[in-house]
Parts: structure tokens; C-alpha cells; sequence
């Protein structure tokens, strides 16, 4: 899609993103800025790790060809308010893209609803295998973009003087697709939707308050993200230790969690921090296995202390 937008900004043209993207939603538009000479400019955020929407709508203007956020942080787990997002993009005539690869494992989303423009998710945070995904886009977009690859199944005809594209959405499917990698997004889709959305974001909220409740006693912890709206994400770290140290004792004790920047330095660097401990939990997580953590991380705590 940022490559499509090439033909669509021109220099002067205004791109935003929020401070709290995913690398893979800042690297390809700092790309496109690169090629046509459009100015990148940052939704900036709070400690609570929420977006200053009053500083968003004073950086809105005519120049603005597209917004770009997140549904859901990787780094926070803060939901953002991208109804209010897409709604002040489109009064200034800008298109928003929104990443929901955190969103569509835990609430459930109606594109039409959103009237967003753009809207990404990864199969592989949602019970799905790697390498396959979905964008889905306004046929009104999607019909001004160029195919962004040249092959096979995108064309409607071709000769050496002149070739045309295939209707949608074969015009952005060169190549023989991953089939397989499909049919198994489809089914986990399936999987997800059997288990019931409301269920999930009910029994995932019982489970982010029981946790985070439970963390924040242990002394000198703080958590990064701490907005009412958030995915079952916690984000910590315990003064003085270095979070990888606390990941590595985790991992001894056979408790999965991630450390590190996140692919989200920006984040990172915000709250001058080199990485957290991140604790993401799913509907297919227990009470116990929070306790489980807690207990490793006290017992980190211990030993690093
Ligand atoms: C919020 C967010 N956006 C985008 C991505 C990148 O997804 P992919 O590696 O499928 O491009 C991730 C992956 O961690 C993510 O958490």
C-alpha cells in the first residue's frame, strides 16, 4: 500500500503517524516520504501511553493525505480511539490506515462500521500460521492504487505494447499465491469466531485487572500503558533490573514472555527506557497461569536484586 500511495503524495503532502507504531508501521511511510518528498509528522502521546488527541486534530490540515495508527499497541496495549481518528482524518479529506494486527485477536472489528479506509491484520496473532494476512481497502482505494508487483493472475491482458490489470482484487495478487497459508487463516478465523468475540474481550478483561493488580504489589514494578482501554498487554519492568535479566529467569522457569523494545523503539525511547518484559494474555489463559508469573517474577526479583 505505501507503495501504491508513490503516485498519490507529492512533495509538501503531510503523512501522520502516532508515537506509539509498530516499526512496520513507520519504516515503509519514512520510505515513502523518502520517494516523493512527503513530510512524516507525529501523533505525539501521554505517560498513561494514549494518544494527544487535541495535539492531533492542530496537526491536521489540508496537506494531510493519510493517517496512519494502530488499533491496538504492541508495545501499551492501549486501544485507541480510532473512531474519532478516521472521523477527524476524513473532514480534512485524508485516507487512515489502521493496523489492527493487535486488535483482531481480541475485539471484534466491522470495517464498514469504522468507514476506515485501509485496515491491516496479521494471520499469525490470531491463531493463524506466518507470512499471510489481510488488507482490506475501499474499492474506491483500492481502484486508484497501482499494483504494487508485476506477474502472473494481475493482468487482464497482455502484449508487448500494453498491459492491463485484472479487476479487484486479483490486480494486487501477482504470482501464484500462499494458498495453504490462506485456507489456514480462513480456518482459524472460523476458530476465533466459534469461540465468540464477547467472550474473549469479557474473560480478557477479568484477566488484565486480576493481573495487573497482582504485579503492581510487587515493589519498585511499574507498567508501561496504563490506560482504562487496553488489551490484556502488560508491559513492566522492576527498578534497577534490566529486563532482559527478568525474561531470561522467566524462561527458566518455562513462562513465555517477550522483552526487549518491541519493534517499537519510539515507545521505547519515550519513556527512556531500553526495552520491558511484556506479559500478553489470550482467552486461553488462566488465573493460574497468572499467579505462575507472578511468582517467577517475584522470585526474579530475588535473585537479580
Ligand atoms: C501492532 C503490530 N503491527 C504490525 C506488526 C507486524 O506484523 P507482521 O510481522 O505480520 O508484518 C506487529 C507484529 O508484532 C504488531 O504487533
Amino acid at each position: 500500500m505505501a507503495n501504491g500511495f508513490t503516485s498519490i503524495l507529492t512533495k509538501g503532502d503531510e503523512l501522520l503517524v502516532s508515537a506509539m507504531e509498530h516499526h512496520s508501521n513507520i519504516v515503509p511511510w519514512q520510505m515513502l516520504c523518502e520517494r516523493t518528498g512527503a513530510i512524516l509528522k507525529v501523533i505525539p502521546m501521554n505517560h498513561e501511553g494514549e494518544l494527544l488527541i487535541e495535539e492531533y486534530t492542530k496537526l491536521l490540515s489540508g496537506n494531510t493525505k493519510l493517517v496512519v495508527c494502530n488499533h491496538v499497541s504492541n508495545a501499551l496495549g492501549t486501544i485507541n480511539p480510532i473512531e474519532s481518528i478516521i472521523s477527524l482524518a476524513h473532514e480534512v479529506g485524508a485516507a487512515v490506515l489502521i493496523d489492527g494486527a493487535q486488535a483482531a485477536p481480541h475485539i471484534k472489528i466491522d470495517v464498514q462500521k469504522l468507514n476506515v479506509d485501509f485496515y491491516t491484520v496479521s494471520a499469525h496473532k490470531i491463531c493463524g500460521p506466518t507470512g499471510v494476512g489481510m488488507l482490506f481497502g475501499k474499492e474506491e482505494w483500492l481502484t486508484k492504487l497501482p499494483p504494487y508487483q508485476g506477474g502472473g493472475e494481475m493482468i487482464a491482458e497482455v502484449t508487448f505494447e500494453k498491459t492491463t490489470y485484472a479487476e479487484l482484487p486479483h490486480k494486487f495478487e501477482a504470482g501464484t499465491p500462499n494458498i495453504c497459508g490462506g485456507i489456514a487463516f480462513g480456518a482459524a478465523l472460523d476458530y476465533m469466531n466459534s469461540v465468540g468475540f464477547e467472550a474473549i474481550a469479557g474473560y480478557e478483561k477479568e484477566l488484565l485487572e486480576y493481573a495487573t493488580k497482582k504485579l503492581l504489589a510487587i515493589e519498585g514494578l511499574r507498567i508501561y500503558g496504563t490506560s482504562e482501554h487496553k488489551t490484556p498487554v502488560i508491559s513492566f519492568n522492576i527498578e534497577g533490573i534490566h529486563p532482559y535479566d527478568i525474561g531470561t529467569i522467566l524462561d527458566k522457569l518455562g513462562i513465555a514472555v517477550r522483552t526487549g523494545h518491541h519493534c517499537a523503539q519510539p515507545v521505547m525511547d519515550y519513556f527512556k527506557i531500553p526495552g520491558t518484559v511484556r506479559a500478553s494474555f489470550s482467552f486461553y489463559n488462566t488465573r493460574e497461569e497468572v499467579d505462575i508469573l507472578v511468582e517467577g517474577v517475584k522470585k526474579a526479583k530475588q535473585m537479580l536484586s
